[in-house]
């Protein structure tokens, strides 16, 4: 089999598939190629089966890049209430679960199909099950790509790497575009496992591991930023959105701290707790705002236990230094395997912020995860996918 397109998407991923309507709609000629055996794998895995499809607080802020400034257009240009817009168009029901998160109120089953349906609509090709096995790049503008795989060549003018980054390798992650961008000279930025649970070793590992499963409320500070959610306690070292959220920013050797009284002083909360329970015991007061079985083993092993009445003003003062940051030694992340993105990738220094085009190769685009743009947690990853992907379709 072979085939002449407008434009080739590598990878049936949000991105792609966000490019291959918006490319068909306008006409295109388009073929969807994806090596696994159906699209949208991620989507149907995210948000606990309920895809958590886009945040409508998304600002360029929730985005880490060497380029902070690149996302901005695509962005401005697809926002979340276009892509709102079109789930509502599906009649797919939808609810805020908070910050702005919105999930399906069924199934992630809903959005892909409502992706598919569109491209179906566009006419776009989708051919599953379809491994690369060369490409080639010439001179000739209108077929300037010529991709052999396992379904048969297809050439196009416009190429447009939709592959994605690292994390969940079972779900068919590929280092694809980080390859293909290194042939054609662009840069590729380390890459790293990002929105993913640290793991503790030593110490605080085997006083926190007997705690697996125990959840509560921190603020997780590490180089500048914070987060304010909740911390899981693993048999493996520490999860839950505060942490997925600030392992972000953590690199193995930096200091992480949290505050284990989010929103109160804890010099002030341990004051009153003096002043109205003279005779309680350090961890019974601690144990009435944080889970009781943590509150004793931070007596245990960080602070002390004795009736309040006992602890003198610099010892108070000690006490409220630890709990309101508590200073955790990560020993490293659960890494891909785990991870929900993959930090870094394809330099977006020669990279049109606008249409998502190469600047060094006519034709050549790159879209969604495998650039150098990771949002926060809460939807704002497939915002980008939706954004970045809507940007190359209007350009392909
Ligand atoms: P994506 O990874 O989705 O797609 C890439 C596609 O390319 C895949 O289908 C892959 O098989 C294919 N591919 C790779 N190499 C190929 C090759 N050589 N040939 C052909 N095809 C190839 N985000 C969010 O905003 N809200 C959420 O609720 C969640 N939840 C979530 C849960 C879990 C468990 C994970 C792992 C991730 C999330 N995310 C998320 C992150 C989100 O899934 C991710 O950022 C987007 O899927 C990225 O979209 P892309 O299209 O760029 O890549």
């Amino acid at each position: 089999m072979s085939g002449h397109f407008d434009a080739v998407i590598v990878g049936g991923g949000a991105a792609g598939l966000m490019c291959a309507l918006t490319a068909g709609r306008r006409g295109k000629r388009v073929l969807l190629v994806e090596h696994a055996n159906r699209v949208g794998k991620k989507i149907l895995m995210s948000g606990g089966g309920r895809c958590n499809f886009t945040n409508t607080g998304t600002t360029p802020a929730n985005y880490l890049s060497a380029n902070p400034h690149f996302c901005k257009s695509a962005l401005a240009r697809y926002t979340p209430w276009h892509f709102i817009d079109m789930v509502e168009r599906h009649r797919i029901a939808y609810h805020e679960k908070e910050l702005g998160q919105l999930f399906c109120d069924e199934s992630s089953k809903l959005i892909v199909k409502m992706l598919l349906d569109e491209c179906a609509d566009a006419g776009v090709r989708v051919e599953i099950s379809c491994s690369i096995e060369r490409l080639t790049h010439g001179d000739s503008d209108e077929a300037r790509f010529r991709l052999h795989t396992t379904h048969g060549t297809f050439s196009a003018p416009s190429l447009v790497v939709a592959s994605g980054g690292l994390s969940i390798p079972s779900m068919g992650a590929t280092g694809f575009g980080y390859e293909l961008a290194r042939r054609f000279g662009h840069g590729v930025l380390p890459t790293r496992a990002g929105l993913v649970p640290l793991t503790l070793s030593g110490k605080h590992q085997e006083r926190l591991a007997e705690l697996s499963g125990v959840a509560l409320p921190v603020t997780a500070h590490c180089n500048g930023a914070s987060f304010s959610n909740y911390l899981l306690i693993t048999h493996r070292g520490i999860s839950g959105p505060a942490i997925l959220q600030i392992s972000s920013y953590w690199q193995p050797g930096d200091d992480l701290r949290l505050d284990l009284l989010p929103g109160q002083d804890a010099l002030e909360a341990l004051q009153q707790w003096q002043r109205e329970r003279p005779a309680a015991e350090l961890k019974t007061v601690l144990g009435d705002v944080m889970p009781k079985r943590f509150a004793q083993r931070l007596c245990e092993h960080w602070l002390s236990n004795r009736p309040m009445k006992q602890y003198n003003a610099p010892q108070l003062r000690e006490i409220a230094q630890v709990l309101g940051d508590w200073p955790l030694v990560a020993s490293g992340t659960e890494g891909y395997r785990t991870a929900e993105v993959t930090l870094g990738g394809v330099d977006t220094d020669e990279i049109s912020s606008s249409t998502m085009q190469s600047k060094r190769v006519p034709g050549l685009y790159f879209i969604g995860e495998v650039l150098d743009v990771t949002g926060w947690l809460g939807g704002y990853n497939f915002q980008w996918a939706w954004a970045s992907g809507h940007a190359a379709g209007n350009a392909v």
